[in-house]
């Protein structure tokens, strides 16, 4: 299929991670340690899941890992592009690693990721943080053997940002956070261009992964103990449409439900515009797809939603979740909201309060408008002043925090069961879990019941977790 990267070239790739390999030996030898990696991911699950794989390729390399930068010999920043704040993160920690690399100049710095596949951006790293010696963009992932090969080697800075559509490789090693979950990428890429986002110009086309080839690295995670998946996708609901085979993302939610040992299936993101009746009693029909829905709105204003090239309307979007409700009696439902598209005024941001009115999200993930270079609304010039933009950001929160939390009480005095997370990671003497619904449990309990599914009585709700106690152990 011509979305794969020839087996002839992953077969290259590997033998470079072969070559890299004796250079760590030597490094062994002469230090009496491994090499030490540091990574550090900003931005989605699409991107935690591309860390997993650097990992996976450093660590057949040779690569031992660190925490803190400080203690690295290789340090790799995965970027996020979404919003300037997340590139402001990666720029700060960069004037931080000019400190080490000058007192150690051997540390070796690398930046990938949707960040650096943006040229402007690129051209500024080359000019500002000359200590910088590997930039590699989305498109290149697969190539890390062969470009930290040219680093180690030459000792100058290698670059390679590269754009196209996008490609798929699969069967190069990964090495993955958790043992009991784990993010399956079942495509890539974004043909929505939802004028705000740079999300379709850093990732490429749409590409779905075959079929087989997701099944069967499903199939191995059972193997290996993981019982929950999540399936990723920028838009899921467009999986299929460019795969020969007759297929759709409903129909793959069915064979991934049929995986014996698969206990949880969760996905991310649907959109809006391609969501439908299918998926939904797809979803009631498998037992193992979990009660749970992010649906990103983005905004309540027709017009907005139209300059937002999204694809739907108010009214549309609150009949779809309607129906989701009615099927799906007790879901639970999240969302994105962008507050300030620059056209949106102080009315049209009413619309969006209502959807949450009358929506009563679990929970939000709400931003405040970020202009993204080389998109079409970045263009747009702005209606409200910033310090209105925030009044109203801070609304919206106001209201929802006011749903979520009664959301949550009416959890209390009820059990439910919960994969146990590990130890809670504010307080070491609980443990931390999540129901099926993704609603977050903290419970006194062994630190041996990581990666088990117990039964929890809710005692205590808060805005964002449960408190209770452990009911009886298993399922
Ligand atoms: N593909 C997913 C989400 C991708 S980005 C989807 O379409 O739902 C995650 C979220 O970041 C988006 O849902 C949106 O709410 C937010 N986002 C994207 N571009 C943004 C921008 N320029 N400014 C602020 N928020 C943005
Ligand atoms: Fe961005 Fe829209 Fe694509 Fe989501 S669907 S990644 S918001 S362009
Ligand atoms: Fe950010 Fe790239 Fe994900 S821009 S949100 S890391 S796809």
């Amino acid at each position: 299929m011509s979305h794969y990267i020839e087996p002839a070239e992953i077969t290259r790739q590997k033998d470079f991670l072969n070559r890299i390999k004796e250079i760590n030996n030597n490094f062994y030898v002469k230090n009496g340690r491994k090499p030490l990696a540091n990574t550090e991911t900003y931005g989605c699950q699409q991107n935690e899941n591309d860390t997993e794989r650097i990992r996976g390729m450093l660590y057949e390399a040779g690569y031992d890992f660190c925490e803190k930068a400080e203690d690295a010999d290789l340090v790799i920043y995965n970027t996020c592009a979404v919003r300037e704040n997340a590139e402001d993160r990666v720029y700060g920690r960069l004037g931080i690693l000019k400190h080490l690399k000058e007192s150690r100049p051997e540390l070796i710095i690398g930046l990938c990721g949707c960040m650096v596949q943006q040229e402007h951006i690129v051209e500024k790293i080359k000019k500002i943080h000359k200590h910088v010696d590997l930039i590699f963009g989305t498109h290149a992932l697969y190539r890390l053997p062969e470009l930290l090969y040219n680093t180690l080697k030459e000792r100058e800075t290698v670059i390679d940002i590269e754009n196209c559509d996008g490609k798929i490789f699969e069967d190069m090693p990964i090495l993955r956070d958790s043992s009991d979950k784990a993010w399956v990428s079942i495509m890539y890429g974004c043909n929505n261009f939802c004028s705000y986002c740079i999300v379709p110009y850093v990732r490429g086309r749409e590409r779905s992964r075959a079929p087989e080839k997701i099944l069967e690295e499903i199939k191995e995670l059972v193997s290996d103990g993981v019982t929950e998946i999540c399936l990723l996708g920028q838009n899921v609901n467009s999986y299929g449409k460019d795969l020969e085979q007759d297929i759709d993302f409903s129909d793959l939610l069915c064979m991934v439900n049929d995986i014996p040992g698969v206990q949880r299936i969760r996905f991310m993101t649907s959109h809006p515009k391609d969501f439908g009746d299918k998926l939904i009693d797809t979803m009631a029909a498998c037992d193992k797809v979990c009660p749970q829905l992010h649906l990103p709105f983005q905004a309540g204003n027709n017009r907005v939603l139209r300059e937002m090239n999204r694809g739907y309307t108010k009214e549309e979007y609150l009949e779809k979740i309607r129906r989701v409700k009615e099927k799906i009696p007790g879901i639970s439902l999240s969302t994105d909201i962008i507050v300030g598209f620059p056209t949106e005024t102080n009315e049209d941001f009413l619309d969006t309060l209502d959807v949450l009115r009358k929506v009563e999200f679990d929970s939000v993930f709400s931003f405040i408008y970020s202009k993204r270079e080389g998109t079409p609304a970045a263009k747009l010039d702005f209606v409200l002043s910033e310090e209105e933009i925030h009044t109203n950001f801070n609304k919206l929160l106001e209201v929802q925090n006011e749903i979520s939390k009664r959301k949550n009480d009416a959890y209390v005095g009820k059990t439910f069961t919960v994969l146990v997370d590990g130890v809670s990671k504010n307080n070491d003497e609980m443990l931390s879990g999540r129901t099926d619904t993704s609603k977050i449990v903290n419970f006194k309990g062994d630190a041996a019941l990581k990666g088990k599914y117990v039964r929890v009585k809710v005692t205590e709700a808060h805005t964002w977790s449960l408190n209770g106690e452990l009911a009886e152990e298993g399922i």
